[in-house]
């Protein structure tokens, strides 16, 4: 194979490998963490929407708690296919459909809305948060939450150490290489795989693709100064996967609004 690798959009070849590079995320303690949070600020939290909930996992586990009616949504047809898959497998029900958070229909309402593991640092405008929370809470039920989490300039500097130069391969068969740059002054975050497709024998390269993925990567400060501007309450604000207070040095903040 020597001609160059097909560029794909966000999340369509990754969908194949996702699971794979994301291989060392505990989604069973995430969804643990997500459980508790809907526990110590809902009275009584029954109907969940996941938003940006890519292959599913996350839902996944949590629906295995038997408590939610969970309902999964992402953009990518890839990654929601695979979510699909895993429901089948696991034997879950949990209900994935195609969905851009940016364009949400307003029929139904959920005690609990959340958007995790980055998903909102593919939004690189201000405004476009702020249609994000909008359309949320429009689906929030009267004590409704909306969970969400973003990564922060302090976890960009650090993770450009451990994801730039990754590389694996895949039970799949597929060789994924991955570059991470962070740009500070723009504040975007970009991680670039390339990924081959390989004979089931891995001799060879069958095709090759690469995905770009540009992240916004937000301040505490500048995340608080958008939310200002809307209705919500800030219930809480944590750091990491802890309940510790979020603070600029936080690498991943878990906001909490009703
Ligand atoms: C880092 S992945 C996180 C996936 C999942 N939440 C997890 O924990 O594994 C980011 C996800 O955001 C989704 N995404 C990005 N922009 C989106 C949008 N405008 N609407 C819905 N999903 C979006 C992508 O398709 C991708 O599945």
């Amino acid at each position: 194979m020597n001609s160059s690798p097909v560029r794909k959009p966000a999340y369509t070849k990754l969908a194949e490998i996702y699971d794979a590079v994301m291989d060392e995320v505990d989604y069973d303690l995430w969804a643990d963490y997500i459980d508790a949070l809907m526990l110590d600020h809902h009275p009584d939290p029954n109907t969940v929407m996941e938003l940006a909930c890519g292959t599913g996992s996350l839902a996944l586990s949590l629906d295995e708690l038997e408590c939610y009616d969970i309902w999964g949504t992402d953009k990518s047809p890839d990654m929601i296919a695979r979510a699909r898959e895993k429901n089948r497998k696991r034997m879950c029900s949990v209900e994935f459909s195609v969905m851009d958070f940016l364009d949400i229909p307003q029929n139904r309402t959920y005690d609990v809305v959340f958007c995790v593991f980055d998903s909102i640092n593919y939004l690189h405008e201000p405004r476009q948060i702020t249609r994000f929370l909008n359309q949320c809470q429009k689906l929030l039920t009267s004590h409704g939450l909306l969970i969400f989490d973003f990564t922060t300039p302090s976890n960009s500097k650090e993770a450009i150490n451990y994801l730039h130069n990754e590389e694996g391969v895949t039970d799949n068969n597929y060789r994924f290489f991955r570059t991470s740059t962070y740009d500070a002054e723009e504040q975007i975050h970009t991680n670039t795989f390339r990924i081959q497709q390989l004979t089931s024998d891995r001799s060879t390269v069958l095709d090759e693709f690469v995905e770009v993925h540009r992240q916004k990567i937000y301040s505490l400060q500048q995340m608080l100064d958008i939310i200002d501007k809307t209705a919500y309450n800030i219930c809480a604000k944590y750091s990491d996967f802890e309940f510790e207070e979020a603070d600029d040095e936080s690498l991943r903040i878990t906001m909490v609004l009703q």
